[in-house]
């Protein structure tokens, strides 16, 4: 089967990209310059995640996955220097197909990046891909309560509430209630045939 290529997504002002290992040293940075800004949010992670091995092999490992049709998780640049300093990521990851047809949706920005729309640049960027090349029928995506600037970059993009999970995932050192939230393709088509 031939391989699928990964996409380079542009906008006004962004460039996202599925890196090459050679990005793990500035990828690292992105992870650690931000580790108080991003890590309410996250799951627990491997003891090496802040160090260059981990990411040259996870940068190899994310686009295995995307080939395989798993997950695209991408990575910001200032438009046009995609060599330059990671900003953002943005990423959708465990694909369902068949009668599904869905992912869920992340993403991140670099704290001094924040609040001038960059990353609802970006994550629509993302979004359409995933309708109108990815072919999926629902983006997922959730949020906790009091992360306001999520639920807003999520309410501008169109998703709908559609719950109140309670203990729905284990962060920072507990279970934590999220709002849940999805987007359905604008142009929906049957699922391809078995
Ligand atoms: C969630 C997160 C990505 C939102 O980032 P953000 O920069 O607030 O999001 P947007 O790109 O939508 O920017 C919106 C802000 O930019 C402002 N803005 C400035 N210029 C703008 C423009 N040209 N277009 C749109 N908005 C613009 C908006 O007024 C808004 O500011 P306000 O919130 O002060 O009113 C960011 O807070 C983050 O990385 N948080 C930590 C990780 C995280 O929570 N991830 C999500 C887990 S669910």
């Amino acid at each position: 089967m031939k391989k699928r290529k990964p996409p380079i997504l542009e906008t006004d002002r962004v460039t996202l990209i599925l890196p090459g290992e050679d990005a793990a040293p500035r990828v690292l940075d992105y992870f650690i310059r931000n580790e108080p800004h991003h890590s309410f949010t996250l799951p627990d992670r491997p003891a090496d995640f802040l160090t260059e091995a981990y990411w040259r092999k996870r940068l190899v490992d994310d686009r295995t996955d995307f080939e395989n049709d798993a997950s695209l998780r991408m990575f910001m640049f200032s438009r046009g220097i995609a060599g330059g300093t990671v900003i953002g990521d943005c990423g959708l990851t465990n694909f369902v197909r068949g009668t599904l047809q869905g992912c869920f949706l992340g993403y991140g920005i670099d704290h001094d990046h924040e609040g001038r729309g960059l990353a609802h640049e970006a994550v629509g960027a993302v979004i359409a891909y995933a309708f109108e090349t990815l072919g999926f029928h629902r983006v997922m995506a959730g949020y906790l309560p009091t992360n306001e600037r999520s639920g807003n970059l999520l309410r501008r993009l169109g998703f709908v509430v559609e719950g109140y999970a309670r203990d729905y995932l284990y962060l920072n050192n507990g279970w934590r209630d999220h709002v849940l939230t999805a987007l359905t393709n604008p142009n929906p088509k049957p699922p391809p045939a078995p």
